[in-house]
């Protein structure tokens, strides 16, 4: 795959001299699902602000589809939609009008038609007329996601879409997106729930302290970051492990009921045969076992506190 969106050496200081982004290097691949994964304050909104050309970088360069987002603004904003983690919304206008409105914005012929089908999409399809002030937060949203959608956007970012959004809205969030993953639209989600990029995400990137800290396809992530455990449950409790055993990472259940034996995914040499063995040629009696594997929120509070 191609990508769409590529970010070099990418740094961000705020005028208070925070440093929000150091030194990003992240290509976004043409149709593809990215989440970008970090605690509040990690630099996400900043990151695709800069993109979206809301934040000016200090140092650094990106480019969207080729065309670098500051001497081509207008035809790299044109590309992309961004539904914005504040609502951020005109009170007065009326949801249609403020829909068809923003598509004009970006220079593309009026098509009532599509924007209509964009409010059926989006469960909003009767309240056209109604002025934004009168809807629910949850339905100032979903104008949010029209507005963004109302030019026909490549890219579309999504800046912690379902942050206080209820279950209902989560769910057609998440069919858009794939619909629209159907139609070749690159799509870029910020968030801090893991649940998320677990759910949605093709790949994930992990964001903290202004750092890229890995990017990689989801599964790669949790077989390469991720860990295993080896359960064996015993019939009585051990009072110790035997000392066959301690040469491996294995610890003993305060209980005496549980033999663990801790290894990485990617080491081949995992001993859980030899462990095995020497458990059933202990006195120990084996009652069962179990394999438990990290999920991506384990790895993501280790990559996020090694730094
Ligand atoms: N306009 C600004 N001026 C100074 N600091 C800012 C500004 N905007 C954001 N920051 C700081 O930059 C850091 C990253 O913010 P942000 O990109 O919003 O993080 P995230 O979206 O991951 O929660 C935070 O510490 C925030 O306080
Ligand atoms: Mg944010």
């Amino acid at each position: 795959m191609s990508s769409i969106v590529s970010i070099k050496d990418l740094s961000k200081t705020y005028n208070s001299g925070f440093e929000a982004l150091k030194n990003i290097n992240l290509d976004i691949k043409k149709g593809e699902i990215l989440a970008l994964l970090g605690p509040n304050g990690a630099g996400k909104t900043t990151l695709i602000s800069t993109i979206c050309g809301i934040v000016s970088p200090t140092s650094g360069t990106v480019t969207v589809d080729g065309s670098d987002i500051i001497t081509d603004f207008r035809k790299t904003r044109q590309m992309i939609g961004l539904v914005p983690q504040e609502l951020t919304l005109g009170a007065f206008e009326q949801v249609f009008q403020t829909v068809s409105f923003s598509r004009g914005l970006f220079g593309c012929k009026q098509d009532d038609d599509y924007i209509n089908q964009l409010l059926k999409d989006l469960s909003l399809d009767d309240k056209k007329d109604i002025e934004v002030r009168a809807l629910s937060g949850g339905m100032k949203r979903r104008v949010l996601i029209a507005k963004a959608l109302s030019h026909e956007p490549q890219i579309l970012f999504l800046d912690e879409p379902t942050a206080g959004v209820d279950v209902e809205l989560r769910k057609d969030m998440w069919k858009i997106v794939r619909q629209l993953q159907d139609k070749g639209v690159t799509i870029i989600l910020t968030t801090h729930y893991i649940e998320e990029a677990e759910e949605i995400a093709e790949r994930v990137g992990v964001i903290n302290n202004g750092e890229l800290l890995v990017v990689e396809k989801k599964e790669l992530l949790m077989e390469n970051f991720g860990k295993k455990q080896l359960v064996i449950e015993l019939r009585e409790a051990a009072k110790e492990i035997p000392h066959t055993l301690h040469k491996h990472n294995v610890e003993l259940t305060d209980d005496g009921l549980n033999i663990s034996y801790t290894y990485d995914t990617t080491n081949e040499g995992s001993n859980i045969q030899e462990v095995l063995k020497e458990v059933s040629d202990s006195e120990l009696l084996l009652k069962d076992i179990k394999i438990n594997q990290s999920s991506l929120e384990d790895i993501f509070v280790d990559l996020v506190k090694l730094k």
